[in-house]
C-alpha cells in the first residue's frame, strides 16, 4: 500500500464546470445511525424528491455496495472503517463529478465521519443522524437480524455487541418513530434550501413537499415528540 510514486493530475474539466452543466451544487448528504433506523428509506424518498426537482443524485446504499465493492469487507470495527474510508473515497469523486451524493451507511464510529467530511470542501458535508431509538429499530427488525444478533448467531451487530457513536452536531436529525419519511424529506429539504444548496428549485420543492399526503406538521417537527405522525417505516427501513 503506497502513494509513492503517483502524481497527480488536474483535469481539465473542473467540478465547477461538471456542476454548472447541471446547475446545481454538488454535496454529500450523509445518512448515519442504526440499522433499521430508517436511512434506506428516507435516503431512498429524498433521492426521488430530488429528481422530481431534475437535481442530478446518486444513492449509495450500505447492502448494496457491500454486494460489490465492499464485498470483501464484514463487520469488524477495522472492516467497518476501510468500508467508510471507501465509500468516502467514492462519495468525494461524485461530488467532483457535480453530482448530489446520497450515502446510507451505519457508519458508526465519529473519527471517520470527521475523516469524509475533511474529504470535501467545507460545507459539502451534511451530515443527517437517524436517531431512532434502539428499541425501535429492534421491534421493527426488518431483516430479522436484531434476532439473531441477540441469539447469539451474528457477532459484532451495531447496538448490540458492537458501538455506536452517535454524532454530537449533526446537521440534521430525524427519527422515525415519531416522524413521517415526508416529513424527514421536508427536514433536509429545509436544511437544503437554508444552506442554499436548493436556490432556484426552493419553490418548487415545497409545492411538492405541500402536496405530499399529510406533508410535515410541526409537532412531527419535534424529534422529541414520539406520538407524532405516522413514524411508519416502510420494509426498506436501514
Ligand atoms: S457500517 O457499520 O460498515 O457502516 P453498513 O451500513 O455498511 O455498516 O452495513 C450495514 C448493514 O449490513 C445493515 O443494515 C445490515 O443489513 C447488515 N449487517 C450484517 N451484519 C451486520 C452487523 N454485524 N452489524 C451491523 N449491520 C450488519
Amino acid at each position: 500500500m503506497t502513494t509513492s510514486n503517483t502524481v497527480w493530475h488536474d483535469a481539465a474539466v473542473t467540478k465547477q464546470h461538471r456542476a454548472a452543466h447541471k446547475a446545481q451544487i454538488p454535496c454529500i448528504i450523509w445518512f448515519t445511525g442504526l440499522s433499521g433506523s430508517g436511512k434506506s428509506t428516507v435516503a431512498n424518498a429524498l433521492e426521488q424528491r430530488l429528481a422530481d426537482l431534475s437535481q442530478h443524485t446518486y444513492l449509495l446504499d450500505g447492502d448494496n455496495v457491500r454486494q460489490g465493492l465492499n464485498k470483501d469487507l464484514g463487520f469488524s470495527d477495522q472492516d467497518r472503517i476501510e468500508n467508510i474510508r471507501r465509500i468516502g473515497e467514492t462519495a468525494k469523486l461524485f461530488v467532483d463529478a457535480g453530482l448530489i451524493v446520497i450515502t446510507a451507511f451505519i457508519s458508526p464510529f465519529k473519527a471517520e465521519r470527521r475523516m469524509v467530511r475533511q474529504l470535501v470542501e467545507a460545507g459539502e458535508f451534511i451530515e443527517v443522524y437517524m436517531g431512532t431509538p434502539l428499541s425501535t429499530c429492534e421491534q421493527r427488525d426488518p431483516k430479522g437480524l436484531y434476532k439473531k444478533a441477540r441469539a447469539g448467531e451474528i457477532r459484532n451487530f451495531t447496538g448490540i455487541d458492537s458501538d455506536y457513536e452517535a454524532p454530537e452536531h449533526p446537521d440534521v436529525v430525524l427519527d422515525t418513530s415519531s416522524m413521517s419519511v415526508d416529513c424527514c424529506v421536508d427536514h433536509i429539504l429545509d436544511h437544503l434550501i437554508q444552506r442554499g444548496i436548493l436556490t432556484a428549485v426552493s419553490a418548487r420543492a415545497r409545492m411538492k413537499a405541500g402536496n405530499n399526503s399529510g406533508g410535515c406538521n410541526k409537532a412531527e417537527a419535534d424529534p422529541a415528540n414520539k406520538t407524532a405522525g405516522s413514524g411508519k417505516p416502510s420494509e426498506r427501513a436501514g
